[in-house]
């Protein structure tokens, strides 16, 4: 029995279409999503904007029988071996989604081949790892929550954080095991630091409208870090190390927004690769 999904935007969707999308001027335009799930965001779109001319959403996985509206259309396909012609979307979108994207320089090359020249890639995503729930652990496995020590598989490492996870928060062997081998390994996440995403999106092709990252706040966090070292369920050097090594940048950006412009044409001063000189 086969079973249609009819997808229902939540709260995030609904704020990124109105700070992003709802005062474009849509009409006639084609329009691609990258990452678009069940496709809440397509089908906002076309409720918005009925006369788009072409809307279609990518994902890498099959969802399956999903409704998304009459005007849009769901496809499996990756980011980064798009098989749609040069310069066929006038608007590139996407939410949620480069975290989970592993070759994020060849995404952009493909979103800038795929985009007309004047065209906009419009996106905002978590630079998950590095931030203090950079482990998504209670996305990934429903055992719990998450853990509670904010940035803790940054602070331990994998088999020190399976042992606190087994002899401070009370998971059995097994539990700590799988947890950890989804956090440290899976490849659901790229596990990318702010600087690889800032040179990915750093593309001469593009002229970069927006690069905003929104930090969290760090007062909150870091009293729960230090309630945890008075619990002692971790060693005061081990955070101490955590922070002496850390960009605050890094650790704080929860929140990547970034809106590019394709160029007419690349500059050519930045297309040109820089001639390596040889000290004599
Ligand atoms: C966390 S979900 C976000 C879905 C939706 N944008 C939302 O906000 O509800 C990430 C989506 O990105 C897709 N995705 C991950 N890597 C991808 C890739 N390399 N190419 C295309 N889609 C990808 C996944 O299939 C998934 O649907």
């Amino acid at each position: 029995m086969s079973v249609t999904v009819i997808t229902r935007p939540q709260q995030y969707h609904i704020d990124f279409f109105q700070e992003h999308l709802a005062d474009l001027s849509l009409a006639g335009k084609r329009v691609l999503e990258i990452g678009a799930g069940i496709g809440e965001l397509l089908r906002l779109l076309q409720d918005h904007e009925p006369v788009i001319d072409e809307l279609v959403g990518i994902n890498n996985i099959d969802y399956g029988a999903v409704d998304v509206g009459r005007r849009a259309r769901l496809v499996k396909a990756d980011v980064c071996a798009m098989a749609f012609p040069e310069h066929e979307f006038d608007l590139v979108f996407s939410l949620a989604t480069f975290e989970h994207v592993h070759d994020l320089q060849r995404a952009v090359e493909q979103i800038h081949r795929v985009l007309r020249p004047g065209g906009l890639l419009i996106a905002k995503w978590s630079p998950i790892w590095n931030g203090f729930d950079g482990h998504h652990y209670g996305e990934t496995v429903k055992v719990r929550q998450a853990i509670e020590l904010p940035w803790a598989h940054l602070i331990f490492d994998r088999t020190t954080l399976g042992a606190y996870l087994v002899d401070g928060e009370g998971f059995d062997r097994n539990q700590a095991r799988q947890a950890t081998e989804d956090i440290y390994e899976s490849d659901w996440l790229n596990r990318q630091s702010l600087r690889v995403y800032r040179e990915a999106f750093a593309h001469p092709g593009f002229e970069v409208q927006r690069f905003d990252g929104i930090q969290c706040n760090f007062g909150p966090l870091m009293a729960r870090v230090a309630a945890a070292v008075d619990r002692g369920f971790v060693p005061r050097w081990r955070v101490a190390e955590f922070f002496r090594r850390a960009r605050p940048e890094e650790i704080l950006t929860y929140k990547l927004i970034v809106h590019l412009r394709r160029r007419e044409e690349r500059p050519p001063t930045q297309n040109a690769r820089p001639v390596p000189t040889v000290k004599s």
